[in-house]
């Protein structure tokens, strides 16, 4: 038996495996780029679902030629203060994106810091074959084509160009709710898709969910042991035969987490059928050195210290704010009226693009 290392070219492509199941999930990848470097308006191009094109375009810090070819290696990123991995508070963290998806891609990364000029390198399934001066406005843009054009096993399992844009957009919205503050635009086979403008986060999400929710829904907001819920859920006669419209955040980043999933059914419980499901956009903000993010490549899955604490807040907060609708609503026998939850909601003028601080943000949680 002999032993040998994995040349970079495969650990690349092992890689892109994990971090790159799919068009949507390489377009996760560079807008949470996009964000990390600070941009205040990020624009997405699609072609056919991403599979012809994905391209981001961001007005944020930009890099420097000599930090372009770096972000192109792997496990390089700028985003280690420290080597405190547990108190990251970016998107990115492993350096992992941009080296895999050049890997089974052609991809172009064109570059301007502020002051000085772009410049762009074109990366042809993990080779560099062009680099040079680039026209563009401060910031970056990337473009992905040919993705997996060159690994069958993966292009096998690509859907419909429709199934991969309705995944694409999912990923958009759901990077759109955790960042509020940022700006976004859409467009997929040349048409605008999405607008958003920087606001706050109920404004954010009720442009996004289904629309229905601001006279079927119920705001919530409740906290305890420094851990704090907020956003909007559903009232039980307002449901889907789907999970798709449910819109889960730790600490502004969309999570998949099971724990958070079968906390939300749990609370639904007796209350809806069981093969129906709830829409929800639920915000939880939790002591960074309560929540271990670096448990899964894409980041989609948490770690929390107190798992049953995390549950019984979610559990409790909207079993409380259900019982308390069903009440009132029977009170003034008559299901659902209307709920004000966008109308009173005006949109503020933005702040200066930091962070979004859920703890200003007020979701207004009874209509009396
Ligand atoms: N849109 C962007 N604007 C500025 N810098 C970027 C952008 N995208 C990537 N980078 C730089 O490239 C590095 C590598 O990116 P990536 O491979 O996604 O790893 P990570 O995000 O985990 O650091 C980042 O740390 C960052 O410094
Ligand atoms: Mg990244």
């Amino acid at each position: 038996m002999s032993i040998k290392r994995l040349p970079p070219e495969l650990i690349n492509r092992i890689a892109a495996g994990e971090v790159v199941e799919r068009p949507a999930s390489a377009l996760k990848e560079l807008i949470e780029n996009s964000i990390d470097a600070g941009a205040n308006h990020v624009a997405v191009r699609l072609s056919a679902g991403g599979l012809e094109l994905i391209e981001v375009a961001d007005d944020g810090c930009g890099m420097a030629p000599d930090e372009m070819r770096l972000a192109l290696e792997r496990h390089a990123t700028s985003k280690l203060p420290d080597e405190a991995i547990d108190r990251v508070t970016t998107f990115g963290f492993r350096g992992e994106a941009l080296p895999s998806i050049a890997s089974v891609s052609r991809l172009v990364l064109e570059s301007r810091v502020r002051g000085s000029d772009g410049w762009r390198i074109e990366i042809d399934h993990g080779e560099e074959i062009a680099e040079g001066p680039a026209g563009l406005p401060p910031g970056t843009r990337i473009r992905i084509e040919r993705l997996f054009e060159k690994v069958p096993a993966r292009r096998k399992f690509l859907r419909s160009p429709r199934a991969e844009y309705s995944a694409c957009l999912d990923s958009v919205k759901r990077l759109a709710m955790a960042r509020s503050d940022v700006g976004f635009t859409l467009d997929h086979d040349g048409r605008r898709i999405l607008t958003l403008q920087p606001s706050e986060a109920p404004t954010r999400v009720a442009e996004l969910l289904a629309h229905e929710l601001d006279r079927h829904g119920i705001g919530i907001d409740c906290a305890r042991e420094g851990i704090r819920l907020t956003g909007v859920i559903s009232l039980p006669t307002f449901n889907r035969g789907m999970a798709d419209q449910q819109f889960l955040f730790v600490n502004s980043r969309p999570v998949k987490d099971r724990l958070l999933v079968g906390a939300l059914r749990a609370a639904y419980r007796d209350l809806i059928a069981r093969d129906r499901h709830p829409i929800a956009a639920l915000f939880l903000d939790v002591p960074l050195e309560e929540v271990d993010v670096n448990v899964h490549p894409a980041k989609t899955e948490v770690r929390f210290r107190d798992p049953a604490a995390v549950r019984g807040l979610i559990v409790g907060g909207l079993r409380r704010a259900l019982d308390e609708e069903g009440q009132r609503s029977a009170a003034h026998e008559q299901a659902a009226a209307p709920v004000m939850w966008t109308s009173d909601l005006t949109p503020q003028p933005r702040d200066n693009g930091g962070p979004a601080v859920l703890q200003d943000i007020g979701f207004p949680r009874s209509r009396e």
